[in-house]
């Protein structure tokens, strides 16, 4: 069975263009794949967080994750930290990747570039996402496109590897979902649904209040002229919103536009879509965050399975770069 990959890291509120663009499709895989899911703390420690705060945000992502679909019994689901193995092959990996390949990653450049403070994990970032990858004898990469560079470098890595010490890594696949699945900002189309503080008013945030959610798919911004079309391009706002109602209810954007005449009645029909979308995850959220010691012990779990897979594969790597083993 093919298995896939993925990982989000605690550092922020999920919000719907996380939702509808990646998480949707860490759902639907759940009947097709092995899939293994990982909420990756130790990649958030790359910039400096707030203890209490990185805590909570990490239950909080794992509680979220099940929320909307994502079944512990069906899939893998667990903290990267708890999971010790994927520190280990991390600096291995960094041992295989070179400071110039590192230099080239323009996440690193965009990260970096006026920062007061670059840690040194900025930089080899995408050395513990390739172990992360790696250790699962990962086929495939569900992730958003920014991450494409990171997952080509996992590539060359487990190539480079392989055949300097021999077959040790599957060589995984990326899965970049279409360009259509992109949500945008409701106050500004044009660019990406990202940090609600950037843009409070142009972001939805999976948890936030649903009378807010459709208040502010009501005040998006569209455009001067009046025709309902989907038309990225030339109409930003109006396409954004045929994308997220298309999204919400599995139809075509550019079919759904076809239904619509006024902007007021395509608003309303996204207000709704979304806030149905949204609100058996509140629901479900609702009830899982009420019971802390119920999650700590589904993830406690998913670390003890993913560590069946993680254990060998690190063994191996050891082994074909000639560390002694211990005893
Ligand atoms: N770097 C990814 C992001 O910022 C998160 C991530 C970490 C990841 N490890 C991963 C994604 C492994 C896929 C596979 O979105």
């Amino acid at each position: 069975m093919t298995r896939v990959f993925s990982g989000i890291k605690p550092t922020g509120p999920v919000q719907l263009g996380n939702l509808l663009g990646a998480l949707r499709h860490w759902v639907a895989d759940q009947g097709e794949a092995d899939t293994v899911f990982c909420v990756v703390d130790l990649h958030a420690l790359t910039v400096p967080q707030d203890p209490a705060e990185l805590r909570s945000r990490t239950l909080e992502l794992a509680q979220l994750l099940v929320a909307i679909g994502i079944d512990p019994d069906r899939s893998t689901l667990f903290v990267q930290s708890h999971v010790p193995e994927h520190a280990e092959l991390s600096w291995i990996l960094e041992c295989t990747a070179s400071f110039g390949e590192l230099r080239r990653m323009t996440q690193f450049k965009d990260k970096s570039d006026g920062a007061d403070f670059v840690s040194a994990g900025l930089f080899t970032y995408p050395a513990l996402m390739a172990a992360d990858i790696l250790l699962y004898d990962t086929d495939r990469v569900p992730v958003g496109d920014d991450q494409r560079q990171h997952l080509e470098l996992s590539r060359d890595l487990a190539i480079r590897f392989n055949h300097r010490y021999g077959d040790t890594f599957v060589v995984p696949e990326a899965a970049i979902p279409k360009v259509g699945a992109r949500v945008m900002d409701l106050q500004q189309p044009t660019r990406k649904m990202s940090k609600s503080e950037d843009s409070p008013q142009g972001t939805i945030l999976v948890l936030e209040p649903l009378d807010s959610v459709a208040k502010k798919i009501k005040r998006a911004v569209t455009d001067n002229d009046t025709e309902v079309r989907f038309d990225p391009e030339a109409k930003p706002g109006v396409s954004n919103l045929l994308s997220i109602l298309g999204a919400c209810t599995g139809e075509d954007p550019a079919t759904v536009g076809e239904t619509y005449t006024r902007y007021g009645d395509l608003k309303a029909a996204c207000a709704e879509a979304v806030v149905e979308t949204l609100r058996p995850i509140q629901d479900r959220f609702a009830e899982l965050a009420a019971d802390p010691e119920g999650t700590a012990a589904l993830l406690a779990k998913g670390a003890a399975k993913a560590r069946e897979v993680a254990v060998p594969t690190l063994a191996r790597a050891r082994h074909n770069l000639g560390l002694l083993a211990p005893h």
